[in-house]
């Protein structure tokens, strides 16, 4: 069986935030259909970077759909907020929301996606009872807060067994990996069961154009 397209999601942290606008629409115009925007909080995550005012900008400027990974506690705070700003999807991390499912629910309740996050510490299992009911599991492959991070390999096991398990329940949530990811390690990502690729660095911070970062993630991809 073919498998799916695998789309490239590029992460806007590793942009050139005085022209935010223009390196989104330089990926729009590389083919690029939806970017991610890394909001957090410096509780989470030990960084702060954007937040809704990004994301309302954004949504002014861009046809590209806005895939809102909130590095965030008690980002339950937030789903009203983020909806209204013209986030299309909002993911979330599980070891951030204590009562996950009703979160889940909120997003969906919205008219959004709704993703949820894992940290690489944190297994599977943790989605036995939600799996059903999102539309994103968001693998890091790095640990959460910042861009250019090495990829930690011993992910990818990790990515095969959601993939199959998956397959095993009859389960469609995208399965969307993040962190350190580049023409190197694009492959072994897509072979383990990815359908979406986040790339900051790879995308925003290669020294070549926009343009030309996706394609070469795209070859890599694609030739694998
Ligand atoms: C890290 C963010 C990632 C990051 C990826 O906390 O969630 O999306 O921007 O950056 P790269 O692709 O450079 O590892």
């Amino acid at each position: 069986m073919p498998s799916p397209a695998v789309e490239i999601v590029p992460s806007i942290l590793s942009a050139d935030f005085a022209r935010l606008g223009a390196a989104v629409d330089e990926a729009v115009a590389a083919g690029i259909r939806t970017v991610q925007v890394d909001v957090m909080d410096g509780h989470f995550v030990p960084n702060i970077s954007v937040g809704l005012p990004v994301v309302e900008a954004l949504k002014r400027s861009t046809a590209a759909r806005l895939d809102v990974h909130l590095m965030i506690e008690r980002p339950e705070r937030y789903v009203e907020a983020f909806a209204d700003a013209g986030a299309d999807v909002l993911t979330v991390h599980v070891e951030a929301c204590v009562h996950l499912h009703r979160t889940v629910e909120h997003i969906r309740s919205r008219g959004l996606q709704a993703g949820v996050a894992l940290n690489p510490a944190t297994p599977l299992g943790v989605l036995e009872e939600i799996l059903p009911e999102v539309d994103v599991v968001l693998i890091m492959t790095v640990n959460p807060g910042f861009g250019g991070q090495r990829f930690i390999r011993s992910m990818l096991p990790k990515i095969a067994r959601l993939r199959d398990w998956q397959a095993r329940g009859g389960h469609a949530a995208a399965i969307q990996v993040d962190g350190g990811i580049a023409a190197d390690t694009a492959p072994g990502v897509v072979a383990a069961g990815a359908t979406q690729l986040v790339a900051g660095s790879a995308v925003f911070a290669a020294g070549v154009p926009v343009a030309a970062a996706v394609r070469r993630l795209r070859e890599a991809i694609t030739s694998s």
